[in-house]
């Protein structure tokens, strides 16, 4: 068979609108699958490549926060089979590497996409964004980069665990290690933020503190569960976060913003011997400078959070089984659902702030 016809959104360069192309994807190789896409989130790393901050191989396939249905399998593939409904992650892993054997997979030193090219009609090859690609009606992955989950959850939430909210949630149960009665302080309360407060009360912690310097932030962290807020324009977070967790300060402070002054109050903020995990990502020149005497003297531990050190077949199907419960509202990430032609204006939204997630729904 030849390969398919189907739609997608690319970058074509550098900070140029996206567009809607004819774009052709092959038959799966050895170890690869083709996904039908039925949703996937807009996040900010879709912008960024958009932006040209993170590659300059354009154009890219946009999209990379999906789930959908397998339709065809490559040989020697065993994961998945067509017809499972999978959650795509960015890298499959090796599961032989020193970092794999010792229980980091996410730090796996051998990771791998499709090796086949998804192209333009003129045969232009395109780079999948963080190797997927799925601003499309099908895209091809590695087939270890799908998660088969309960079928019966919505595509459009289950594809938020594909990056942004995993990379939360994970921050404060996997790298935080959150546990009950912890007192557990956010900074930063985007979708990043947000998704990291529902995972601390997932986790059992008393009191979930939330710092953003945008009143309307605060009022939505709410509703995730911060039961604690604070304007940090207005007051000084260090000293409100330890006059809220009785002089000591919190247990773990999660950092999610990637700013020099919010690390340095995530560092503050924790108690003797708490946790700092720093899930927002700095750009490349930010400094920050501490006195030696604090960093000693302070004890305790200082993460960070790639991916939320998530193991997708680990933690995938847990955290849609806990959603389709009524355990884990992972609905309320989803602001809007929109259409493949609508990317353009969705990224407008996110740079005013007023969305937590856009999905588009195939
Ligand atoms: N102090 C507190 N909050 C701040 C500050 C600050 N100085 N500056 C910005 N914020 C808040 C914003 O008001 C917003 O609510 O941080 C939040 C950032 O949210 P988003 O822009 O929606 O970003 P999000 O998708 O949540 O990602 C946050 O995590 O994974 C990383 O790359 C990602 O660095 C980014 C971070
Ligand atoms: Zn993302
Ligand atoms: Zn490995």
């Amino acid at each position: 068979m030849a390969a398919q016809q189907v739609r997608g959104v690319i970058a074509p360069g550098k900070n140029e609108p996206v567009e809607v192309r004819t774009i052709l994807v092959p038959d799966p190789g050895p170890g690869e699958a083709v996904v039908q896409v039925q949703a996937c989130g807009v996040c900010h790393t879709d912008l960024h490549y958009k932006q040209g901050g993170i590659s300059d191989e354009y154009p890219f396939l946009l999209g990379h926060e999906a789930a959908g249905i397998v339709e065809s399998v490559g040989e020697g593939v065993t994961e998945v089979a067509p017809g499972d409904f999978v959650i795509l992650n960015w890298r499959a892993v090796c599961g032989r590497c020193r970092a794999c054997l010792r229980g980091r997979p996410w730090y796996c030193f051998d990771t791998h996409n499709a090796k086949q090219k998804m192209t333009l009609e003129d045969g232009t090859e395109l780079s999948p964004a963080l190797g997927i690609g799925a601003f499309a009606e099908k895209t091809l992955v590695a087939a270890g980069q799908c998660t088969k989950v309960d079928p019966s959850v919505s595509p459009a939430v289950a594809g938020l665990l594909g990056c942004g909210v995993m990379a939360g949630i994970g921050a404060a149960i996997n790298t935080g290690s959150v546990t009950r009665g912890d007192s557990v302080a956010v900074i930063g309360c985007g979708g990043v933020g947000d998704a990291a407060i529902a995972g601390a009360q997932l986790a059992g912690a008393a009191r979930i503190i939330a710092v953003d310097i945008d009143d309307k932030k605060l009022a939505t962290a709410r509703t995730m569960g911060a039961t604690h807020t604070v304007n940090s324009k207005e007051t000084d977070p260090v000293e409100a976060i330890r006059e809220l967790t009785g002089g000591f300060g919190a247990d773990v402070v999660i950092e999610a913003v990637g700013r020099p002054e919010t690390y340095k109050q995530a560092f503050y903020a924790r108690d003797l011997a708490g946790t700092v995990v720093l899930v927002g990502v700095p750009t490349p020149d930010m400094k920050l400078e501490l006195p030696l005497l604090d960093v000693f003297g302070r004890g305790g531990a200082l993460k960070s959070s790639w991916y939320g050190d998530c193991l997708p077949s680990r933690d995938f199907p847990m955290l849609v089984d806990l959603h389709q419960q009524g355990r884990l509202d992972l609905a309320a990430f989803v602001t809007e659902t929109i259409e493949l032609g609508a990317v353009e204006q969705a990224f407008d939204r996110m740079h005013q702030g007023d969305v937590l997630r856009s999905v588009v729904v195939l």
